[in-house]
């Protein structure tokens, strides 16, 4: 792990080395709990409240993107109950962020396949979206029934039914045109991904947008990674000399 050369939330923004874009992987909430003999769901809701958090932080360090990975497209073959837990959480969890967002100035996102959520859920973030569609101080995006695969065969899909109308020819399928295409068109790639809990994989995620991303894995569990832990992520972030085709960022 990089050795931490300077205090980033004690310096200028001229000075600072920061990230545009973080992309979270939030694991280990279960194993969170089971440390402290509690139900996996309260790792859950704790490590919900580390998102809101979070969100805060980055935005106190000048973050203009943030996304977490909240569930997979995976993440439905787990037992009935927890998923059923996920997902009142994600209830709860909506509400709450678009009450902070519109607060905060903070613009919020979803990405991932929609349709499959109950219909409250998808009217609430449907909602959440059109509400803080002109907030600029900062993009949230929340990757939920997310898996990058079903990403870019949606985006294949799309692409593929613009060719059959006559719409465009496949030449005009460029790397542009294929990102255009994406959950994530017009979002910037991330710069970071950080993931908890010692995992050093992407679980699908963002599998087209990490081509070029520093990635920064702790040992910290989700519901304690703290203010303190960003920053030792963003440090490491500036630490790193980003090269794109061995040619300086
Ligand atoms: C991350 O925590 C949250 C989700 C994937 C929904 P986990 O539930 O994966 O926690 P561990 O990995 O079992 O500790
Ligand atoms: C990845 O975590 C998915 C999310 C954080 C939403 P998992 O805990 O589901 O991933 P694996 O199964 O360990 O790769
Ligand atoms: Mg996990």
């Amino acid at each position: 792990m990089a050795f931490c050369l300077y205090r980033v939330d004690r310096m200028d923004n001229t000075e600072k080395k920061i990230p545009n874009h973080i992309a979270f992987i939030l694991d280990g909430n279960g194993r969170w709990a089971k440390k402290r003999g509690l139900p996996r769901n309260m790792g859950h809701a704790e490590g919900a409240k580390a998102v809101e958090n979070m969100m805060y932080s980055a935005a106190d360090l000048g973050i203009k993107y943030v996304t977490v990975y909240g569930f997979s497209t995976e993440n439905w073959k787990r037992p009935d109950e927890e998923v059923g837990a996920l997902m009142n959480i994600l209830r709860r969890y909506i509400k709450r962020l678009l009450k902070v967002a519109l607060k905060k100035d903070v613009r919020c996102l979803m990405i991932g396949e929609k349709s499959r959520f109950s219909k409250d859920i998808i009217d609430a973030i449907n909602d959440m979206e059109e509400k803080t569609k002109d907030n600029k101080t900062m993009t949230f995006i929340l990757a939920i029934n997310y898996g990058g695969r079903d990403e870019i065969v949606r985006g294949i899909r799309s692409i593929a039914e613009k060719v059959k109308a006559g719409e465009i020819s496949p030449e005009d399928i460029t790397e542009e045109y294929v990102s255009g295409s994406l959950d994530t068109a017009g979002i910037p790639d991330p710069d970071l991904m950080v993931r908890t809990s010692g995992e050093c994989r992407l679980s699908n995620y963002l599998i087209w947008q990490c081509a070029y991303t520093e990635f920064y894995f702790t040992d910290v569990l989700w519901p304690d990674f703290d203010k303190n832990e960003l920053i030792k992520a963003i440090e490491y972030y500036g630490s790193r000399d980003r090269r794109f085709g061995g040619v300086k960022a």
